[in-house]
């Protein structure tokens, strides 16, 4: 068995489709206004895709965009982890498909579905092939095309979401580097909370027929206020908890990076973990909530506003449907 060393990022790369809808592009499908979508959820606009576009697709250029900063070719990747929960198709997984597209030769792969928190989930379970020495390159992709599971219909959910890709490569930390990368991870999940937020057509429950179409049974179903109380709560929960158990404050973080669902959860979460404003990261208000995308493209905008630096405790946290909920602690190494 090689050396045991903890994962570090090392690389990022991000996408979003060029089309942009605002809150005003929204009231013209739908009866919503741009002041209550911004006061509820702090959302401005979004970025869609044009229909027919998978997820494969925004997370190659997310990976192009990758390779290029870290200067190394696809054929170096051993391992490739998706998060999303809008494959191009059931199977094969989208981890595949982005394979053979990147002709990433020397990879495995396989998706992981944890809706909002399937970004962390991957980022872990990822992390994990490094420190048991097993793969020095491994490839975590967060991609979402949520517009193809979105009822055009439902004010309630259409104005929430937007599609978008990201992707961290994970490689191992360099001797004398001990403090850096992954420190500390916790997940779970409360399937519970399954009713609150689910597709409930298209599997093997519901298969698809002109009925489950019919039923509109191939779109998000959400009771947004069971969602935000529980996410509140958990957020909040995970964040001061994981700070408690590595001896820290508030005070000690340098950025917190929270999945983006709702203005209001973030603030909530930072407000009782005692972070200052400046250290939290938002970009809800350009992006929506891109679930498997937010924590890169989040990550991407703490390092272009020179809020993340070399260095830093960065905290990271997600809930989502299921539900699952995770939070990251980690020392950023570029
Ligand atoms: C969805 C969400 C923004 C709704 O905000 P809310 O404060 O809970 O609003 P409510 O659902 O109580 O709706 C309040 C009113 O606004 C109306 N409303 C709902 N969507 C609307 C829209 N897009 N535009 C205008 N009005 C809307 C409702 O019909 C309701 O009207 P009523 O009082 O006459 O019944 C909020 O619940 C939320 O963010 N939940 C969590 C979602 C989430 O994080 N999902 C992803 C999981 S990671």
């Amino acid at each position: 068995m090689a050396n045991k060393r903890r994962a570090k990022i090392t690389a990022l790369g991000r996408y979003v489709p060029p089309r942009v809808v605002t809150n005003h592009d929204l009231e013209k499908m739908v009866e919503t206004n741009h002041n209550w979508i911004v006061e509820r959820t702090g959302i401005h606009e979004r970025h869609w895709v044009e229909k027919g576009t998978p997820s494969s697709e925004l997370a190659v250029k997310a990976i192009d965009d990758l390779l290029k900063r870290r200067g190394i070719e696809a054929d170096e990747i051993e391992l490739i982890v998706v998060a999303t929960v809008t494959p191009d198709m059931f199977f094969p997984s989208t981890a595949c498909v982005i394979q053979n597209k990147i002709r990433a030769t020397r990879a495995w792969g396989f998706d992981i579905s944890a809706a909002c928190s399937s970004f962390l989930y991957a980022l872990t379970t990822g992390a994990q092939f490094i420190e048991s020495g097993q793969h020095k390159k491994v490839l975590v992709v967060g991609s979402d095309v949520m517009t193809s599971i979105l009822n055009p219909e439902d004010r309630t959910t259409l104005i929430l979401f937007g599609d978008g890709a990201g992707a961290v490569l994970l490689e191992p930390c360099e001797e004398g580097e001990e403090d850096y990368g992954i420190l500390d991870y916790h997940h779970e999940i409360d399937g519970s909370g399954g009713e609150h937020l689910f597709m409930p057509g298209g599997g093997s429950l519901n298969p698809p027929s002109h009925e489950t179409v019919d039923k509109k049974m191939h779109y998000v179903h959400q009771n947004g206020q069971a969602v935000f109380k529980f996410a509140v709560r958990k957020m909040e929960e995970l964040s001061t908890n994981m700070l408690a158990k590595n001896n820290l404050t508030g005070d000690d973080i340098g950025c917190f990076i929270a999945h983006q669902a709702n203005l209001r959860i973030i603030d909530a979460t930072a407000k009782k973990a005692g972070l200052a404003p400046e250290k939290v990261i938002k970009n809800i208000h350009k992006y929506g909530n891109t679930t498997a995308a937010t924590i890169p493209l989040a990550i991407g905008d703490a390092i272009e506003d020179g809020k993340l630096k070399k260095g830093d405790l960065v905290l990271f946290a997600a809930v989502g449907a299921g539900f699952t909920s995770g939070c990251v602690l980690a020392r950023w190494a570029y």
